[in-house]
């Protein structure tokens, strides 16, 4: 796990982006794993220019979201699907039939979670998994108690989730209990994830995903025995870290490597 410590929430997001766009200039058709919530906005803003200036195009690109309330119809402002047009599908050259966020409204789930592990399989396999993390160590909606090695499922929210998650809806309007979720397994298959936290808030959470046991009482912690994951968070996120600095000193010496050997390129 490579944990990347930056100033704030600005250079996270453009550090983030960096490794997206890298990763399109070497493959236009990749295939991407992407998040909702807060912290991943500032990044499909930095995508959404560098498409908007023609350094970079999605026409080639399928994706596929992590997770989806269960109950709740695409159309609903408060869907994951919906959010994701509107916070960044809409605004790139992306075909939006290649764009996948679990179905929360199937008529059968357990047939739609089979058949968008299947696709994810057809398309290739995901290239970068983009990641969030809640408060309670939770990626996509994989909540304490989930198997680490579970595939996309239907799967209960905690009530610290539907909490964090309250204030998207009105007083009274409901608020789904069931997401469907890419499983920690489906996770784990990603070739490259990418996770970003911002914030004091997520604190206790990086810290227990960068140096706890590996445990389903902080599901990001499975991500300990992924072969590459970048953990990208800011000062604030990093706070309850045993020794910041020695990750500051790794991403130090990373850098000054990738520039000799471009040097010698
Ligand atoms: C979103 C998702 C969640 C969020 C997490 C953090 O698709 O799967 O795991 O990444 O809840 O949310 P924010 O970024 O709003 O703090």
């Amino acid at each position: 796990m490579k944990v990347v410590i930056l100033d704030d929430a600005a250079n996270v997001a453009k550090y983030g982006a960096g490794i997206f766009l890298d990763q399109l200039a070497k493959k236009p058709d990749s295939v991407f794993g992407l998040a909702t919530g807060s912290t991943p906005l500032s990044l499909y803003r930095e995508l959404i220019d560098s498409n908007h200036r023609g350094e970079v195009s999605f026409a080639g690109v399928k994706t596929f979201n992590l997770d989806e309330y269960m109950d709740l119809a695409p159309e609903h402002p408060q869907s994951y699907r919906h959010f994701m047009n509107r916070e960044f599908f809409d605004h790139i050259d992306i075909n939006p039939d290649n764009t996948r966020v679990p179905p929360g409204d199937a008529a059968n789930p357990l047939v739609a979670c089979r058949e968008y592990e299947a696709a994810i399989r057809d398309a290739g396999g995901i290239d970068i998994q983009l990641l969030g993390i809640g408060r309670n160590g939770h990626i996509g909606f994989n909540e304490p108690t989930s198997c680490l090695s579970s595939r996309t499922r239907v799967k209960t929210l905690t009530r610290e989730t539907i909490e964090d998650n309250a204030r998207f809806f009105r007083e009274g309007e409901f608020q789904p209990q069931l997401s469907i979720t890419m499983g920690i397994g489906t996770i784990m298959e990603a070739r490259l994830v990418v996770l970003l936290a911002t914030g004091r808030s997520k604190a206790k959470a990086i810290r227990a995903m960068v140096e706890g046991p590996v445990s389903a009482w902080c599901p990001a912690s499975a991500l300990q025995m992924h072969p590459a994951t970048v953990v990208i968070v800011d000062e604030d996120a990093a706070s309850e870290l045993t020794d910041p600095a020695f990750f500051k000193h790794i991403e130090a010496q990373n850098q000054a490597l990738l520039a000799r050997l471009q040097g010698q390129a």
